[in-house]
């Protein structure tokens, strides 16, 4: 069964050709990044314009580079929640037209679903039931995968995503958006004991988490820098970056020369993440009884993070399934993976086939 998949939930977009649900036979991606960079974020309608203006000549292209024709698509997979609803709608309408046109089907795909289908294409061998630790930039999610369509949720973050807290640190450390290569690594030169962050627990709800708090500290810490910044400096608006530096000393815990205080505050903030992270999964899988765990989301590409999942699994003897770097950011391979599972299991969109801001990964609105 071959499918066409679209992705277009946020600022990627993204189109594929997968055979039999793990078979890549091409995917395409263009990233809005660099456009979004200057706004410090994304902005809803310029993605929302930017996915109309590219996706038709991007679909010609995973065509030719599948080495098919539309007359060989059995089927179109989309994106349709959750993400921007204005950028979803993009690829859902395309997706209907295309269908229609092709008198094909057309296979709603939730998109932490096809985070998580990522692995099956990184790893043939691959089955549920496992489970699956989503880090993305709009989820932080721990799930139970007992089958491809039976996903129920074990625990998320309460207030922000991974991604988002990696992107608001980055911002208020001057590296750009989006932040959370550029964290990584500038955390490689730095020392991750330097700094003592907060490690949120929410009572009663072992396996949720709240990233907010870590946010807030990294931002106060920076702040009080700049501040003391400016009462030393010449009182000109623009912080001289060597006393914002200087004073990072004063909320780190020794007096130790660093050779880059900003990378030894990236890198305490990454250790906390990975903190936060690593113990409630190893325990989410003691607790659900599962020896695979995997990755999804594109803060599953943070060396940090990588590694220490690496670690934590080989002492507890559990299978470690960390999809490549281009499979853990957006992308429409999975979403067409993902689709192929869906369609087995009787999932079909008509013509009345809507985008939805927010769904759970749990439900089905069709
Ligand atoms: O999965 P994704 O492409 O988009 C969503 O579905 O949300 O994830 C994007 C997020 C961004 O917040 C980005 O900063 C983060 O993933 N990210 C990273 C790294 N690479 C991307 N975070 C930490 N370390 C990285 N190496």
């Amino acid at each position: 069964m071959v499918i066409f998949a679209v992705e277009t939930s946020c600022d990627e977009t993204s189109v594929a050709v997968m055979r039999n649900g793990r078979e890549q036979l091409s995917c395409e991606l263009y990233s809005q990044a660099d456009m979004h960079a200057m706004y410090g974020g994304v902005v809803p309608e310029i993605a929302s314009r930017n996915h109309a203006a590219i996706i038709g000549r991007l679909s010609d292209f995973a065509i030719k580079n599948a080495g098919i024709t539309k007359k060989d698509i059995d089927a179109v997979a989309v994106t349709y929640a959750p993400g921007l609803i204005g950028a979803l709608l993009v690829g859902v309408n395309f997706a209907k037209g295309l269908a229609m046109a092709l008198d094909v089907p057309v296979i709603p795909v939730h998109h932490i679903r096809g985070h998580i289908a990522a692995n099956y294409i990184a790893y043939p061998e691959l089955e549920p039931p496992f489970l699956c630790v989503i880090i993305s930039g709009g989820n932080s999610i721990i799930a139970d995968v007992r089958d491809y369509t039976d996903i129920s949720i074990v625990g998320r973050s309460r207030d922000d995503a991974a991604g988002e807290c990696f992107d608001k640190v980055a911002r208020i450390l001057g590296l750009g958006y989006p932040g959370g290569a550029a964290i990584d690594k500038l955390s490689q030169g730095g020392d991750d004991t330097l700094f003592d962050l907060p490690h949120p627990v929410i009572e009663g709800f072992p396996y949720d988490m709240s990233f907010s708090g870590l946010k807030t500290a990294v931002v106060n810490i920076v702040h009080n820098a700049s501040q003391k910044a400016a009462r030393q400096g010449d009182g000109s608006s623009v912080f001289p970056a060597s006393q914002i530096e200087q004073n990072l000393c004063n909320d780190r815990k020794t007096d130790e020369p660093s050779p880059c205080l900003a990378a030894s505050l990236a890198a305490s903030f990454t250790r906390t993440m990975s903190e936060i992270l690593v113990p409630r999964v190893m325990a989410a899988a003691a607790e659900f009884g599962h020896d695979k765990i995997a990755l999804a989301g594109g803060v599953a590409a943070n060396t940090r993070i990588r590694a220490d999942f690496t670690k934590a699994a080989e002492a507890e003897s559990k299978k470690l399934f960390i999809p490549p770097l281009n499979l853990c950011g957006d992308n429409a391979a999975m979403i067409g993976c993902q689709g192929f599972y869906e369609y087995k299991a009787g999932v079909q969109g008509g013509m009345e086939l809507d985008a939805y801001a927010t769904m759970d990964v749990e439900i089905r609105v069709l």
